[in-house]
């Protein structure tokens, strides 16, 4: 099943989601339909708030369908550690036909979950380092904008808030 996803201005987006507990066959379900989600709006990453489910879970696939082996789920994923720094443009589907450029670790290590409820880390650099710490943001209640400057952000807003109004959002 294709979720829509929920855009900026949900207040989904901007809660602290809760843990994942329950590792069943509804689970890998909802994992399921969260890929098919992403693949279907083009992203390489989704976070369950964005389809207006408040779990700290999320899914990534920076190759794209390119490579299976590199679809990744993260339930309860925390950083354990990061590394350098790398500045390049990051987008989100739930803020889209926006993207600016956002400094990130280069490298970074995460401990999550995997759909059966396995503890795993896992360390990637540039592109997953910053998929990484987007998705990790989202579970948290936070979005890429708030790491740009006040001014960028705001402007942002401003334009969102005109298409709010014309109904174009
Ligand atoms: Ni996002």
């Amino acid at each position: 099943m294709i979720y829509p996803i929920v855009k900026y201005g949900d207040p989904v987006l901007e809660k602290v989601a809760t843990p994942v507990t329950v590792f069943d066959d509804e689970l890998e379900k909802l994992v399921e339909d969260m890929f098919e989600s992403m693949y279907a709006a083009h992203g390489v990453g989704l976070a369950a708030p964005q389809i207006g489910i408040s779990k700290h879970l999320a899914v990534i696939d920076v190759t794209f369908k390119e490579d299976p082996s590199a679809k990744l789920v993260l339930a309860n994923p925390q950083i354990i550690h990061t590394e350098g720094r790398q500045r390049g443009n990051e987008g989100c589907l739930s803020i889209p036909e926006f993207r600016e450029e956002v400094t990130r670790a280069k490298k970074v290590t995460v401990r999550a979950q995997d759909v059966t409820g396995r503890w795993f880390e896992k360390t990637g650099e540039d592109l997953l380092a910053r998929a990484f710490l987007h998705e990790t943001d989202h579970l948290n209640g936070k979005l890429y904008i708030s790491h740009i400057s006040a001014l960028k952000r705001d402007l942002i807003k401003r334009k969102i808030r005109k298409m709010v109004k014309a109904g174009e959002w």
